[in-house]
């Protein structure tokens, strides 16, 4: 299927959510890859549109902008600008970085929603979901923590038990508890619209299993095969957020399309933007090629669900191919955002600048393709002295100091050589070689490219700077010098071949230093790397008479002293972590008013009776005598203090906090305590005893 002949590319990388910076392993698993191929097409004359942006709806960004305390749009401006800005920085070539707060994204969300809806695909469904009644809010699966019931581990969530691995459903947990609020959730009813996945299986198992078995990546093949295996259930698409793309339904007032709905949807939304009223040439025409690059974790959204949506639609293309890439771990661990242990990129920008082409260097050779791969800083500067250094650039550089040598920095011809000494004769001999392994790389080099796999093909562009090294050192040309310059013209004539080719081959791969190869040759490329691109083979970009520019050293080492505050920072988090965690306050609250705080009743009043809840290990039922009456507040505190210590005690409580029931039991007020960062509570009391009912202001 992906072999016939397209007329144009359609070329997606995963929207990064709007939560917080990048790092590297975004850069390996997705925008990368997709940048070099991307380079790679337009290099060689396609039509291609390159699209990306931020995924800006979700929980994720309603409870990260929580936490901020900014209001959701606030929280994904600043960081939709901030990743735009250091996927530019770092050379990420995207024709277009939209967002999917857009209002041309939610016209487009909602017009597709209506497609399907029209064709009345959409299942409705109501059911009980738990509900946080403290923040007003229906709890995704992932924000219901409660204990494991297969290996009692207490911090288990509502989808899965990291512990032990179960997956898992909110209902199975035991105590469940909001991941917001901490409360114990209720379980509400709700209305929400599924899209039948179910009866896209036949079709899928078709499309995908038979029509990709041999075009696809056995990591993405084999994923969604076990998916199709286990069988589609309908999923919702519909959730109860304030923050999100209205539901285009009368009936559905107050819900938001699910974000895994509309985000994959913000590829054509920014196609749209990019190509205004031209945009469905890039979605609709079947001689559009439609390429995902995404990391594994999104391999179901983009090769099952996405498609089947498509499909459902019905006027849209289908991917042809979704190049995903596993995990990139970091000096052997996980990269998390949490612990700080990532290399974040617009720190690296800041660290090491001008060296982009370095990063994008490591980062290819160790490209995660088939397996995950791990990033070590000693690896880097290994990677880049003894290659790119030593081989890329030594190479580079040797030619042109050579040819400024001999030739003043002149073209010499190159002179057909007839091997008419031994010595003409054996450099004739090592330039058939040479010629022959440079032919063999160029054509790996591109089919590699053609077929995804970037290591091997930047393997292939090194291994002609190597046959270039070893052309060199065999032909000798610095001993040739005294007795037969002609040679050395012909030797240094093809070296400077090679070294053009390199320019042209680099492209993809290290756009900066290919740049400044050509700079130094001064020449023209645009029209022999169409022809080396096209054509797969070498070409012959520099003309004989040239005059070269001045050498300059392309790459320099990577010192000790670069890495070494790199690998301090990253020990640093972790020994820090254990002190964060115990020592992580929380963050400041959205301001309020004194006339908010007015309306708070707080009084001191005295325990007069305490017993424990039955069924609650952290619940005390207490009797306080207000000053006004006796009355029942149900408190957290069972784990720091028995009911007998409470007994007599004065505590500080809210007075006119609406009754609410818990366990069956009216608690009518709420007892003030300060939680400190082990979670550990005291009790808030008056210095010195006061009467029953003395306010607190
Ligand atoms: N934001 C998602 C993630 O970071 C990826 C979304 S890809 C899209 O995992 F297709 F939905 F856009
Ligand atoms: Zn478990």
């Amino acid at each position: 299927m992906s072999k016939r002949d397209f007329k144009r590319t359609t070329v997606t990388a995963a929207l990064p959510y709007a939560n917080g910076p990048l790092h590297i392993g975004h850069m390996a698993g997705a925008y990368l890859p997709a940048d070099t191929y991307v380079r790679y097409l337009r290099l060689k004359g396609d039509d291609v549109a390159f699209v990306c942006g931020s995924d800006e709806h979700g929980v994720a960004i309603t409870l990260g902008a929580k936490k901020e305390g900014v209001t959701p749009q606030a929280f994904v401006d600043k960081y939709h600008a901030l990743m735009k800005q250091a996927f530019a920085d770092f050379g990420i070539s995207f024709d277009i970085y939209s967002r999917t707060s857009s209002a041309i994204h939610r016209e487009t969300s909602q017009d597709f929603f209506r497609k399907i809806d029209a064709q009345k695909l959409f299942v409705e469904d109501t059911s009980d979901q738990f509900y946080d009644e403290q923040e007003g809010i229906f709890l995704a699966d992932r924000y219901i923590v409660g204990t494991c019931p297969n290996c009692g581990h207490d911090r288990a969530y509502g989808d899965q038990c990291e512990k032990c691995g179960t997956s898992l459903s909110p209902r199975q947990l035991i105590n469940p508890r909001s991941a917001v609020s901490g409360n114990a959730p209720v379980l509400k009813p709700t209305k929400h619209w599924y899209f039948p996945l179910d009866r896209f299986e036949g079709w899928l198992k078709e499309w995908l299993l038979e029509g990709h078995r041999h075009d696809w990546k056995t990591n993405v093949y084999g994923q969604c095969k076990s998916w199709l295996e286990q069988g589609l259930q309908p999923r919702s698409i519909t959730r109860d957020l304030d923050w999100g793309i209205p539901v285009p339904r009368e009936d559905a007032k107050g819900k938001v399309l699910y974000v895994w709905f509309d985000a994959p949807i913000g590829y054509i939304s920014a196609t749209k933007e990019l190509k205004g009223a031209d945009w469905e040439k890039y979605w609709k025409d079947p001689d559009t090629r439609l390429v995902h690059f995404i990391g594994k974790d999104n391999i179901v959204f983009h090769c099952i669900i996405f498609p089947a949506m498509l499909k459902a639609e019905g006027s849209f293309i289908l991917p042809d191919n979704v190049p995903a890439n596993e995990f990139l771990n970091l000096e052997g661990d996980k990269i998390s955002t949490s612990r700080n242990h990532a290399v974040w990129l617009h720190e690296y920008l800041r660290d090491f600048p001008g060296r982009r082409d370095e990063l994008r260097y490591v980062l290819t050779s160790i490209s995660p393709e088939t397996k995950d791969a791990d990033f070590t800083w000693k690896d880097y500067q290994q990677k880049v002295n003894s290659e790119l250094v030593a081989i890329l650039g030594n190479f580079v550089n040797r030619v042109m100091v050579l040819t400024h040598k001999y030739f003043e920095g002149r073209v010499p011809p190159a002179e057909e050589l007839k091997g008419t000494t031994d010595k003409r004769k054996k450099v004739l001999a090592v330039y058939q070689q040479a010629h022959r392994d440079l032919d063999q790389s160029v054509a790996a080099l591109i089919d590699s490219l053609e077929n995804f796999r970037f290591r091997e093909a930047q393997f292939q562009l090194m291994n002609m700077a190597r046959t270039g090294n070893k052309f060199l050192a065999d032909t000798e040309p610095w001993k040739l010098a005294k007795e037969d310059m002609d040679a050395v013209g012909a030797i240094l004539n093809y070296a400077l071949m090679v070294v053009g080719n390199l320019a042209i081959a680099s492209a993809p791969f290290l756009p900066d230093g290919s740049e400044a190869i050509r700079q130094q040759l001064g020449v023209d490329l645009t029209t022999a790397s169409r022809q080396f691109w096209t054509g797969k083979k070498l070409v012959e970009p520099v003309p004989a008479g040239h005059q070269l520019g001045q050498p300059v050293l392309l790459y320099k080492n990577v010192e000790d002293a670069d890495i070494q505050p790199q690998l301090e920072r990253l020990q640093k988090p972790k020994i820090a972590n254990v002190e964060a965690t115990a020592n992580s306050v929380k963050p400041l609250k959205p301001t309020v008013t004194i006339d908010d705080f007015g309306k708070l009743d707080i009084r001191i009043g005295t325990v007069t009776a305490a017993e424990k809840m039955e069924k609650s290990d952290k619940l005390l039922k207490l009797t306080v005598n207000s000053g006004l009456d006796q009355r029942t507040i149900l408190s957290g505190i069972a784990k720091q203090y028995t009911p007998e210590q409470m007994v007599g005690k004065q505590v500080t409580f809210i007075a006119n906090l609406a009754p609410r029931k818990m366990m069956g039991i009216e608690s009518q007020g709420m007892i003030l305590m300060a939680e400190d960062q082990d979670g550990k509570l005291r009790l808030l009391q008056p210095n010195e005893a006061v009467n029953p009912g003395a306010s607190v202001s």
